[in-house]
C-alpha cells in the first residue's frame, strides 16, 4: 500500500454557501493534511490529527503555505477544439463553419486525435482540472484516443463521440444508424472503465435528424445511469434554426424533451436565451444548465443568467465549464473570473465561495459525481490541486492587503491562472510536476 501525507492549508465545501460570508459551508484547517491511500483520501484534517493516526514510513510532502482543494471540474470542453482557441470574428454559426468543422475533420486521423487528447490533458493538469465533461468529434477514433489517453493518466473524465448527421461537411458526418451503432460500441468499449465514463453526445439539434435525436433517445433508454451531453440555446440565430428544423415543437428545450433527452444527467451547455417554459422543463427534469463565460463573452453569445436561475422557485442546476474552445481559457480561475463579470452586468454579484464551491463540489454535484470527486471527504478519489495566492508579482502585492479566506480566493479568481496551480494531483499522484517543463 502507498500512503502519503500531504501537508497544506486546506480548503473543502460541506454545501452549497448562501452567503459571501456563508462559514458553515466549508471546512477550512490553517494547518492541514490530507492522508491518501492507494489513490483515495483516508483522512482530511487538522495536521495534528491526521499525522497522529498516521504510520510513520509514508511520505510526507509538505505544501505549507499553499492552499489545497479538490481537483478542478469543467463541465464542457471540446478537446479537438484547441487549434480553434483564438479563431477571429464570427459568432457561433459561422465559427462552427469557419473554423471548427474543418479543424475536428481531421480527427478521423487516430495519430492527430491522441496527439491533440495528451496535449488537452496535459493542459488540464497545468491549470488544475482534474476532471472534465469533454466532446469527442464524430470519428470514433477520437472518441477511443480521448479514452485511451484518460486512461492512461487514471483521470476520471466523462466523454463521448459527438452524433452529427446533417448540416455539416461529409468528414464530419455519420449517419442515424451509424451514430447509433458506433456509440453503443464505444459505450461497451469505455463506459465505467475505470474512472471513465460514457456521455451520449447529440452535437445540438440542428446537426441531428429527427431519427438521430430519435436514435439518441434509444441510446439514453438502452442505457439508464448514462450521462447526456448536447448544446442548448446558444446564440439567437441558432435558436431560430433548430426552431425551423423542428417546427412541429414549440421550442428548443422541446426538441430534447421530445426525444427522452432531459434528465438529472443531461447536460446542456449554454442555455443563454431559454424562456421560462424551457427553463422550467429543465428545472423539472434535473437537467443541467451549463455556463460557459469565457465562450459565451468571446463569441458574444450572451449573458447566462446565473443568479436568475439559481433563486427561482424551482432552481436549476448549474454546472460551470470552459467551453474550449469557444471558450478562450483552460483555467476554471480564468472561467470564473469571467463568470464573475457576466454576473456583474446584470447587476449581481458571484462571490468567491459560490465560485470555487461551483467548480468543485458543486460541479461535481452537477455531474452526479460527488461520492468520487469534489470534496476533501475521506473515501473519495484523491484528486487534488495546490495554489498559491502569491504565485505573480502582482498577486504577492495585492495579497500584502488581504484579510480573510474570502479576500484570497477572490485575488486567485481575478489574478490567478495556471501559475497559481503548484501542483495537481490524480488519484493521489502527483501530475503537475511530472509534466516535462514548458
Ligand atoms: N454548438 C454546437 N457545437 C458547438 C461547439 O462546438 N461549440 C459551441 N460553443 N457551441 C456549439
Ligand atoms: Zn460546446
Amino acid at each position: 500500500m502507498t500512503s502519503t501525507l500531504i501537508r497544506a492549508r486546506l480548503l473543502s465545501f460541506l454545501s452549497e454557501p448562501q452567503s459571501a460570508t456563508d462559514d458553515t459551508s466549508y471546512l477550512y484547517e490553517e494547518d492541514g493534511a490530507v492522508l491518501v491511500e492507494n489513490g483515495t483520501i483516508r483522512a482530511a484534517g487538522s495536521y495534528a490529527d491526521i499525522a497522529g493516526t498516521a504510520g510513520s514510513s509514508m511520505e510526507t510532502i509538505d505544501h505549507r503555505p499553499h492552499l489545497l482543494l479538490p481537483g478542478f471540474i469543467d463541465a464542457h470542453a471540446h478537446f479537438p477544439q484547441m487549434q480553434v482557441i483564438a479563431s477571429f470574428g464570427a459568432e457561433l454559426l459561422d465559427w462552427l463553419n469557419t473554423y471548427t468543422f474543418p479543424a475536428e475533420s481531421e480527427f478521423g486521423d487516430a495519430v492527430h486525435a491522441a496527439r491533440i487528447a495528451g496535449c488537452f490533458l496535459d493542459e488540464l493538469v497545468r491549470h488544475g482540472t482534474t476532471s472534465a465533461a469533454v466532446y469527442c468529434t464524430v470519428h470514433p477514433a477520437s472518441a477511443d484516443a480521448f479514452f485511451a489517453e484518460a486512461a492512461k493518466r487514471n483521470m476520471c473524465m466523462i466523454a463521448g463521440k459527438m452524433m452529427m448527421d446533417r448540416n455539416a461537411p461529409a468528414a464530419l458526418t455519420d449517419t442515424a444508424r451509424t451514430g447509433y451503432d458506433e456509440t453503443k460500441r464505444l459505450i461497451a468499449k469505455w463506459h465505467a472503465k475505470g474512472r471513465l465514463r460514457y456521455a451520449v453526445t447529440p452535437r445540438f439539434a440542428i446537426t441531428s435528424s429527427l431519427e438521430q435525436m430519435e436514435a439518441a433517445g434509444s441510446l439514453m433508454a438502452e442505457h439508464p445511469g448514462l450521462h447526456m451531453q448536447t448544446h442548448l440555446s446558444e446564440n439567437r440565430a441558432e435558436v431560430a434554426l433548430a426552431r425551423e428544423l423542428f417546427p412541429d415543437r414549440a421550442d428548443y428545450a422541446g426538441i430534447y424533451e421530445r426525444y427522452g433527452l432531459l434528465g438529472n444527467k443531461s447536460l446542456f451547455g449554454h442555455c443563454i436565451h431559454l424562456s421560462e417554459r424551457e427553463t422550467d422543463a429543465l428545472a423539472d427534469s434535473g437537467s443541467v444548465a451549463v455556463f460557459c463565460p469565457t465562450s459565451n463573452l468571446f463569441l458574444g453569445s450572451g449573458l447566462f443568467g446565473y443568479q436568475r436561475f439559481r433563486r427561482r422557485d424551482k432552481p436549476l442546476r448549474i454546472a460551470t465549464a470552459t467551453d474550449i474552445g469557444g471558450g478562450t481559457n483552460y483555467s476554471m480561475l480564468r472561467t470564473m473570473d469571467e463568470g464573475y463579470k457576466v454576473v456583474a452586468l446584470q447587476g449581481e454579484k458571484l462571490n468567491p465561495l459560490l465560485s470555487f464551491w461551483q467548480i468543485t463540489r458543486g460541479n461535481a454535484e452537477a455531474l452526479s459525481l460527488s461520492g468520487r470527486i469534489g470534496t476533501l471527504e475521506p473515501g473519495t478519489d484523491a484528486d487534488l490541486v495546490v495554489l498559491n495566492s502569491s504565485a505573480t508579482p502582482a498577486m504577492r502585492l495585492r495579497m500584502e492587503r488581504a484579510e480573510s479566506l474570502q479576500e484570497e480566493l477572490f485575488v486567485l479568481q481575478t489574478l490567478g491562472d495556471d501559475r497559481a496551480v503548484v501542483e495537481t494531483f490524480v488519484a493521489g499522484k502527483r501530475m503537475k510536476s511530472a509534466l516535462p517543463p514548458v
